[in-house]
């Protein structure tokens, strides 16, 4: 394995949990600076992306969910974008100076919300052009599971009709992109007018705000036989209501974690999926985005020490993705 002067550093800043609990537990603390495997490429984090899910990790949900023991103190962020600072000996794709961005949940070595991460080089990747580090740093996580979501679950086809709802959000921006790239007509169901101008900008068909009553009347306006399918990033009663849209023998995605589980009507299939990651996935998902001008839209960037405010952000109405820049 190649070094450079600064990945030798022992020991590197992080917002690093000493247990699991809330906002008050993401502490900066000094850690052990992680080591990149024969498989594994050590990255200098420029930014990371603070996931919906995040909280939910931070509270202990994930290694319980995904039976991990976890060691402490434990570095949270499934998702960053840095400089490759390390490749280990099996690495051929990469080198030691890469832009990259990369996504691995319940990462043993440590998560992203530090100065260095080490990830497995497949799940990593040269930034697609025209993105910045901090648009880098939320995209993998939410740009592979909206295009599992359109292409492997819904298989939507080119003309077909999709609803995106949830279209303002993390994984909903950037399925309202995809969709329109695979061919399809997209018909997006935001939050707030604000979320029906943005998804309008990224070029929806149609937009209506789901917490408005008016969603099923533009759906049928939009649609009169029916939507041909639907990718579902929240869940609720105004989802179920909305799912009516769909027509006969449709077809309803969502990724596992959207509560509560979307309901669909009658005749129409309904699959919980999740997103994944690996060099075929990220490949497909660069070669969309590269295709043409595409938004990964930052809401708002934090300083890394800022991480709690970063989580409180969260849970309020936002547009697209946070980021924390490390520097
Ligand atoms: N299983 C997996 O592989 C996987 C991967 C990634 C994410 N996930 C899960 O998928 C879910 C979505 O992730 P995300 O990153 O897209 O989260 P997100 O950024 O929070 O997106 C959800 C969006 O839905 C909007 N929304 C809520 N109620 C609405 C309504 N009635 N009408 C229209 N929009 C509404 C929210 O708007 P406001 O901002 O106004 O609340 C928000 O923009 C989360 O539960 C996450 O944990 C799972």
């Amino acid at each position: 394995m190649t070094q450079t002067k600064k990945a030798t550093e022992k020991s590197m800043r992080a917002i690093a949990l000493d247990r699991f609990g809330g906002p008050e537990t993401l502490k900066v603390q000094t850690v052990p600076t992680p080591e990149a495997g024969a498989d594994e490429i050590l990255i200098h984090v420029e930014s990371a992306g603070v996931g919906a899910w995040d909280p939910f990790e931070r509270e202990g949900g994930f290694v319980e969910v995904l039976g991990i023991t976890p060691k402490f103190p434990y570095v949270l962020g499934t998702d960053g974008a840095g400089t490759v600072a390390a490749v280990g000996k099996n690495v051929k794709e990469l080198k030691e100076g890469d832009r990259v961005y990369a996504a691995e949940l319940g990462n043993p070595k440590g998560g992203f919300y530090a100065q260095y991460a080490v990830v497995n080089a497949d799940n990593a990747s040269l930034i697609p052009s025209g993105l910045s580090m901090d648009q880098a740093a939320v995209l993998p996580s939410d740009g592979l599971t909206a295009l599992k979501g359109l292409e492997d679950v819904l298989r939507l086809q080119p003309d077909e009709s999709v609803m995106i709802f949830g279209a303002s959000g993390g994984i909903g921006h950037l399925a309202v992109q995809l969709a329109k790239r695979l061919g399809a007509r997209v018909f997006a169901v935001a939050s707030g007018e604000d979320g029906v101008d943005f998804v309008k900008r990224l070029g929806a068909d149609a937009a209506v705000d789901g917490r408005s009553d008016n969603v099923l009347d533009v759906a049928r306006e939009f649609a009169t036989d029916g939507i041909d399918a639907a990718l579902v990033t929240a869940g609720g009663e105004a989802t179920d209501r909305a799912l009516s849209a769909i027509r006969l023998d449709g077809r309803v995605a969502y990724p596992n974690g959207v509560m509560p589980q979307p309901k669909a009507p009658h005749r129409v299939s309904l699959d919980a999926y999740d997103g994944e990651g690996g060099r075929e996935a990220i490949d497909r998902l660069n070669e969309l985005i590269e295709a043409g001008p595409f938004e990964v839209h930052l809401h708002r960037v934090f300083p890394l020490e800022q991480a709690a405010a970063a989580h409180a952000a969260l849970e309020e109405h936002h547009l697209g993705k946070i980021a924390l820049s490390v520097g």
